[in-house]
Order: C-alpha cells, then sequence, then structure tokens
C-alpha cells in the first residue's frame, strides 16, 4: 500500500498562507523523526497510545503522558503541559509531538499555541476520527464548563502524519465514534463519496486497510478544500458542524467522555437529517432520511437517542438538550444554529428550527 500526501494550505492572520502536509498510509509515522530533525520535541500523549506507537516515532524526546479522552481537555491539564514545557526548557525552535486521538490533538495543539505565543506543533492522529477529520485545519480547544470546545485556538500543525496501521489497533467503540466523521464528511462531500460509503460500508467492520486509507484521504480532501477558502469558519467552514449542534449537547448532557464525540455525530446527523426534512428543506424528505438511516446501520452506528440512551445509561432529557444547544458557540444570541443539508452535497449553513421541530426530533 502507498502513501499519499495531501498539502493543505490555510490562509493565516498576516495575510500570509500556513502550509502543511498530512501523510496518510502505513508506517508514516516513521517519518516524524526527519520533520523534527534537529530541533528539541517533546511527545504528548496517553499511556495506552505510548505503549502501542511512541517506540514508532523513534525521537529522542521527553514523553509526556496525560489523561486518557475528554478528562484531558480542562485548565488543569493545560497547566500541566504548559509547566512541562517550561521544565523542559522548550523554545520557540521546538516542537510538540500530539500522538493519540482528537482530544490529545487538541490540548496539545492548544498548548503549543499558548507556549511563548505559539511553537510548532505535528499532529499524530491514531484514531479514525482524529485522521479523518479533528487533526487537520488547526482547531485547538478545552470544555469548559458550560460547554465543549469553548476554549481555543486555530493554530495550524506543522505536519499531520496519519498512520493506518494505527487503527487496527482501536477497540471497537473508538473505531465506530470516527465513522461518524467519516459519515458526516461523506455526506458533506456530496453524491460521489456518499455512494462510495454506501458500496463500502461493509469493508469498515472488518476494518480493510485500502479503503481506510480511501476513507481518511478522501475526507482530508474535502476537509483542506474547505480550510483552504474559509480558515476561521466565517463561513463555509460552518459546514464541518453537521451534526455537531445536536452531538456537543448529547455529550454535555451525558458528561463529557461518556458518549464517544463520533457516536454523538452520528446520532446528531440523524436528528439533523429528520430536522431538516421536518422544516422541508430536502427535496425528497423521506428517501433522504431513510439513505442516511441505512448508512448509519451499515456502518453499526448509534441512528436515535433511544438507542444512546440505552447503549450509555444515560436519560438525556430533551430540555437540557435545548439548554446546552442555545449556549453552544455556533449559535447566536441563544438561539442554535443547525446545518442541514437537502441532499448530499446540498449544505444549508447557519439555519434556525421551529422550536416544535427540536422539540419532536428529540422526544
Ligand atoms: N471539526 C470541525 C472543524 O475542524 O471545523
Amino acid at each position: 500500500m502507498t502513501t499519499t500526501t495531501i498539502e493543505v494550505s490555510e490562509p493565516v492572520a498576516s495575510g500570509e498562507s500556513a502550509r502543511y502536509d498530512v501523510h496518510i498510509g502505513p508506517g508514516v509515522l516513521g517519518g516524524v523523526r526527519e520533520h523534527v530533525a534537529g530541533r528539541s520535541a517533546i511527545v504528548v500523549t496517553d499511556s495506552h497510545v505510548r505503549k502501542l506507537h511512541a517506540a514508532k516515532l523513534a525521537l529522542d524526546a521527553h514523553v509526556l503522558e496525560i489523561e486518557r479522552g475528554e478528562a484531558a481537555k480542562g485548565f488543569a491539564t493545560l497547566e500541566r503541559v504548559l509547566e512541562t514545557f517550561a521544565q523542559r526548557s522548550l523554545d520557540r525552535s521546538s516542537v510538540v509531538v500530539a500522538l493519540g486521538g482528537g482530544s490529545i490533538g487538541d490540548l496539545a495543539g492548544l498548548a503549543a499555541s499558548l507556549y511563548m505565543r505559539g511553537i510548532e506543533c505535528v499532529q499524530c492522529p491514531t484514531t479514525l476520527l482524529a485522521q479523518v477529520d479533528a487533526s487537520v485545519g488547526g482547531k485547538t480547544a478545552i470544555n469548559l464548563r458550560a460547554g465543549k470546545n469553548l476554549a481555543g485556538t486555530f493554530h495550524p500543525p506543522s505536519a499531520v502524519f496519519a498512520d493506518s496501521s494505527a487503527l487496527m489497533t482501536l477497540d471497537d467503540e473508538e473505531f465506530r465514534s470516527g465513522l461518524g466523521e467519516v459519515l458526516k464528511s461523506a455526506l458533506l462531500a456530496g453524491e460521489d463519496f456518499t455512494s462510495w460509503l454506501e458500496l463500502n460500508a461493509a469493508a469498515f467492520p472488518r476494518r480493510d486497510a485500502e479503503v481506510l486509507a480511501e476513507t481518511v484521504a478522501r475526507s482530508v480532501r474535502l476537509k483542506a478544500a474547505i480550510v483552504a477558502r474559509d480558515p476561521r469558519e466565517r463561513g463555509e467552514r460552518k459546514a464541518l458542524n453537521f451534526g455537531h449542534t445536536f452531538a456537543h449537547a448529547i455529550e454535555h448532557v451525558a458528561g463529557f467522555g461518556r458518549v464517544p464525540h463520533g457516536v454523538a455525530v452520528g446520532v446528531g446527523i440523524a436528528l439533523a437529517v429528520r430536522a431538516g426534512a421536518s422544516s422541508g428543506i430536502a427535496a425528497a424528505h423521506a428517501a433522504f432520511v431513510e439513505r442516511v438511516d441505512r448508512l448509519l446501520a451499515a456502518l453499526e452506528l448509534d441512528g436515535s437517542l433511544a438507542t444512546l440512551r440505552r447503549r450509555y445509561g444515560c436519560e438525556l432529557p430533551a430540555r437540557e438538550l435545548i439548554a446546552s444547544m442555545r449556549l453552544d458557540k455556533k449559535g447566536r444570541a441563544s438561539e442554535p444554529r443547525f446545518v442541514l443539508l437537502e441532499a448530499p452535497g446540498k449544505v444549508r449553513l447557519d439555519q434556525t428550527l421551529p422550536a416544535e421541530v427540536v422539540e419532536r426530533v428529540l422526544a
């Protein structure tokens, strides 16, 4: 299997562009050493990922372990990471290597963007979720009590190494979580990626390496094209939040870390498609809803709040989900905003929904 390299060009505040390569394929983690060459580095990871993958970096660098999952995305861990950077005498030429899933990438990326007003960060995503979405585009964040990802920065990585062999080591739930973001990418990209996903859905549960690498490459190409035009989410990039207004509320109300992000995104997509159909935006409402439901089932993702409540043993009351959505950073003046789809690739941004439609889909 060959390696695919996709160049991302992200305009930054100075009017220039941050350019970086996303390397996709088995064994690409071995390329980090050459990228870092001659500079001091620190690896930020968790104990589980460290055992599985840190040796593949072959770096002579301190390895800093932080908590696993969303538990890492708070001020206490951010402070510990920044203090460690200082204790290890990192300077402006140093490189932070974020090795792990989306939470590690978000937290390490944020620490890199703050330390000495910004040092380089290399993203080494080891989960499907982080490879198809979170590691590309420069978003970093921690959670606040009031909601998910409410404190963060835009800090593009200097390179991304998405090693396909890491996907074979994920437990089933982590893997399924990535499929929620894959479904999002396919539906946003349009008919070509959506029909390709339908044709190849059966290959996912057996983790076919070629199909996974192709999925990551297709998702990264979509994201690269979007962030090149709208790095700061003033318009088009909002599309990448498809399913996320509902998903962030689900994660928040369940308690961060209880429902995996991508699993919540899968349900968020099912709810958004139903809400879009109820408010009349989709041309063939029932057919589109059924198509999305079939894809969710083929990818073995939860497609309703009822199955999510049962699987994770949480209540997720509609009134609490609505209160959480009012605080979502995508909303304005406490009014939640949604990304809705008329059909694959036909995106409507910044949509408001009648309260009765939201209440009905959350019932
Ligand atoms: N995960 C959505 C974005 O990067 O914009």
